[in-house]
């Protein structure tokens, strides 16, 4: 089937329907909610307590995600590479939807500043993306890798009896390998340490900050 072809208004369009939609409304998963393998014990009000502020900073992450693949798919001018930064993003939407639900489950709400987040990520995948294909891919490997090493920290810091966080997390650090596993196969380059290390710092005034915001 040919790909239908959009003009750069209806892009834009698209981009702030998907801004909304990250930020109002509640974002539909197109896969169930991972389940874990057996019920989770019931939570006392401190392990809720730390449960909801890591699913938060998690949830924050997917909002961030949401808003660098909406930008990279309207800057690139490569339809083949637009097809797999909508795709990551769909999966993306079933993280944040998941996070969205675990959230409201926990009683913890979501980051008051989640449009500042959204804004904040979007104007850096617009400028990764100015750079070209290849910095754009190498920004989208890095920040995945980041994002999954984070996941993996979180396994450790997340109350033993929260199989329901635990599973959600552990399909989202798989998904998130395989988002740069396709980066790294669509021809990213590898970034250089400095702006590896200013994304590390980046990226940890935002979990710091949404712990608590
Ligand atoms: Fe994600
Ligand atoms: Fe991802």
């Amino acid at each position: 089937m040919t790909p239908v072809q959009l003009s750069s208004t209806d892009r834009l369009l698209a981009v702030v329907d998907h801004a909304l939609r990250a930020l109002t409304s509640a974002p539909q998963a197109t896969r169930p909610k991972p389940a874990p393998g057996r019920p989770g014990a019931l939570l006392d009000d401190v392990e809720r307590r730390r449960a909801g502020a890591l699913m938060r900073v998690n949830h924050v992450g997917e909002v961030c995600a949401q808003a660098l693949y909406s930008a990279q798919a309207l800057a690139t001018a490569d339809p083949a590479l637009r097809r797999q930064f909508e795709r990551a993003a769909g999966e993306e939407t079933d993280h944040l939807a998941w996070t969205a639900e675990r959230l409201a489950e926990l009683g913890a709400r979501q980051s008051l500043l989640n449009p500042l987040w959204y804004a904040g990520a979007f104007g850096i995948g617009l400028l990764a993306a100015r750079a070209g294909d290849a910095t754009s891919l190498g920004f989208l490997i890095e920040t995945e890798r980041q994002v999954e090493r984070h996941l993996e920290g979180h396994l450790d810091r997340l109350p033993a009896g929260d199989q329901e966080s635990r599973a959600i997390v552990t399909q989202m650090k798989n998904d998130e390998a395989s988002h740069a596993m396709a980066a790294e196969q669509a021809g990213g380059t590898r970034l250089p340490p400095p702006f590896r290390w200013a994304m590390r710092a980046a990226a940890k005034v935002m979990t710091t900050t949404a712990h608590y915001v």
